[in-house]
């Protein structure tokens, strides 16, 4: 088979696929918000970008769901599974593919891939014995429970003692395999707190795992023995495979891995980093196949300095938080606020606080004041002036001349939230900049050639800091743009022919007096604290 014909301008990257036992949760937006931001930036910089999500529909929690609810499992994942893609348009998710692994295109990939870890020899009959968390659809080892058989990460939860006949991988002999990859490929697992997790439990010894179960129906069946259900994570972690299809080709792993394989990052919560840094590119190597690049598992969100979990109660509705504040405040939130890798945490009254400083004062009143000026001192006309005629040494120049460079770099290592920090800082600049030029002074004394410079350098920066925050922010960012002049909407890029490549827009100095100014009017309205 001809795999890996990866030309370099193509970047897949992915979510995890969410389970469907509920409807999402803030977890589950906050990785997709991230990835979106890190796909919008890549397509931003002319690549090729496949932004793959979707929901992991199968294994015992599901089906036991869909059960307590008297509804079959596969209507329940249908329901569910609209839930996920309907938070997805709210929140303005760009996604390319969505993928369910109840589709039974996801079956036959599923199949071939078993059947090459089966003629490997990988798969064997034995004994499962152990503790199961129903909720995490792992077993776990007796060292990592809690008091009362408790699970560590579902901590309401009992773990469930099994003993049964299980299909098993031999992840054992992929042990030395694994860790020479950690050895060679220092980047492969991020961030590096993370890495040091999965080296000190490959240190440990890798057991094999069982891939089947014998009392669970809500799966597919094991290709060479249909009494078993394929275990939920073996089969999960192919939907990202499987998400690689074009739509009209036929579901084989030849045509599955034609253009986007190997995947360039999987973004994860901290909570599945084995399944991903281990079982992953053992099942791959196993299979024959080239591994992903980065793998980077973000931290944990909390609320108000708590766990969240359903029975304390201090869940965050995504769907209510969007429909009250605006996916632009949603998205910058989370971006902003939260080092990614992290845990963080969600307050309301921080969240107003920073959508209020940041974007309703910082960068909104900003440009709001600004465009007023122009219209006041200038006619509304955009000064005519160009960069090169403004001295390096002025301060905001100084700032845009390397600020997308930093940006890029920050964007690219998912330091979000240094990436924005990074462009406010331009913002803030610039409001010190007005108040020590005082242009309205300058109007007063007649010098309009000093005003107009001062007001194009300061619209330049804001159109600069729009264009870099777009990822996050593409809404505001489009009427920042469209405040200025631009037919450039970033909510639909891919489509249209108006794209903005960072290479042109990226660049401090393309504000030009061709532009037409569009009317000023505030981007963030304040928000009221109750
Ligand atoms: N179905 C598996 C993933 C299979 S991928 C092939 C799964 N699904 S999940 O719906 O339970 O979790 C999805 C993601 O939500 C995980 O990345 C998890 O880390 C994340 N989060 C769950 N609770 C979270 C927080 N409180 N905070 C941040 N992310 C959290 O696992």
């Amino acid at each position: 088979m001809s795999l890996v014909d990866k030309t370099k301008n193509t970047f897949a990257l992915t979510t995890p696929l969410y389970y469907v036992n509920d409807l999402p949760h803030i977890g589950s937006a906050y990785t997709t918000m991230a990835a979106d931001t890190i796909a919008r930036f890549k397509r931003l910089l002319g690549h090729q970008v496949l932004l793959i999500t979707g929901t992991d529909e199968h294994g015992q929690k599901i089906q036991q769901t869909a059960e307590s609810k008297g509804i079959q499992p596969q209507e329940f994942s249908n329901e569910i599974s609209a839930g996920f893609a309907s938070l997805w348009e709210l929140l303005n998710i760009q996604y390319d593919r969505f993928i369910r692994t109840t589709d039974t295109r996801h079956e036959a990939i599923v199949k071939e891939f078993f059947n090459r870890v089966w003629e490997k020899g990988d798969i064997y009959l034995g004994q499962q014995k152990g503790w199961y968390c129903v909720s995490c659809e792992e077993f776990k080892e007796e060292r990592e429970l809690l008091e009362g058989k408790r699970c560590p990460i579902h901590t309401n939860k009992e773990v469930e003692w099994r003993d049964e006949e299980n299909y098993f991988f031999r992840l054992s002999k992929y042990q030395s395999h694994l860790e020479e990859l950690y050895r060679s490929r220092p980047d492969f697992i991020q961030p590096d707190s993370r890495r040091n997790e999965v080296l000190n439990f490959v240190k440990g010894g890798l057991q094999d795992f069982s891939i089947s179960r014998v009392n669970v129906e809500w799966g597919f069946p094991v290709p060479s023995d249909p009494k078993h259900t394929l275990y939920v994570w073996f089969d999960a972690l192919l939907g990202y495979v499987t998400a690689l299809l074009e739509p009209d080709r036929a579901a084989n792993l030849e045509n599955a891995l034609s253009k986007w394989y190997p995947i360039d990052l999987h973004l994860i919560g901290k909570d599945i980093l084995r399944f991903h840094a281990i079982y992953w590119p053992a099942m791959l190597m196993s299979a024959n196949l080239p591994l992903p690049e980065r793998v980077f598992g973000h931290g944990f969100l909390t609320k108000d300095g708590q766990k969240m979990g359903k029975s304390l109660g201090n869940t965050i509705d995504p769907v209510a938080l969007v429909e009250k504040y605006g996916a632009d405040a949603v998205r910058y939130y989370f971006i902003k606020e939260i080092g990614f890798g992290k845990d963080g945490d969600f307050n309301e009254v921080r969240f107003i606080e920073v959508l209020n400083a940041d974007l309703a004062k910082n960068l909104g009143n900003l440009l709001n004041r600004t465009l007023k000026m122009v219209k006041k001192y200038c006619e509304g006309n955009l000064p005519s002036i160009t960069s090169e005629n403004i001295s390096e040494d002025n301060p905001l120049k100084a700032i845009g001349l390397q600020l997308g460079e930093q940006v890029k770099a920050n964007y690219e290592a998912l330091n979000f939230d240094r990436a924005c920090e990074a462009i406010l800082r331009l913002s803030q600049a610039c409001n010190k900049y007005i108040d020590e030029q005082a242009p309205w002074s300058l109007y007063k004394q007649g010098q309009q050639q000093e005003l107009e410079q001062v007001l194009y350098i300061v619209l330049e920066s804001v159109r600069l800091a729009a264009y870099l925050l777009s990822p996050v922010i593409p809404s505001i960012s489009s009427d920042i743009y469209q405040q200025l002049g631009f037919e450039i909407d970033f909510n639909h890029q891919i489509e249209t022919a108006n794209v903005a490549p960072f290479a042109v827009h990226g660049k401090w100095g393309l504000l030009s007096s061709e532009q037409k100014l569009g009317k000023a009017k505030p981007i963030f309205q304040s928000i009221e604290l109750n």
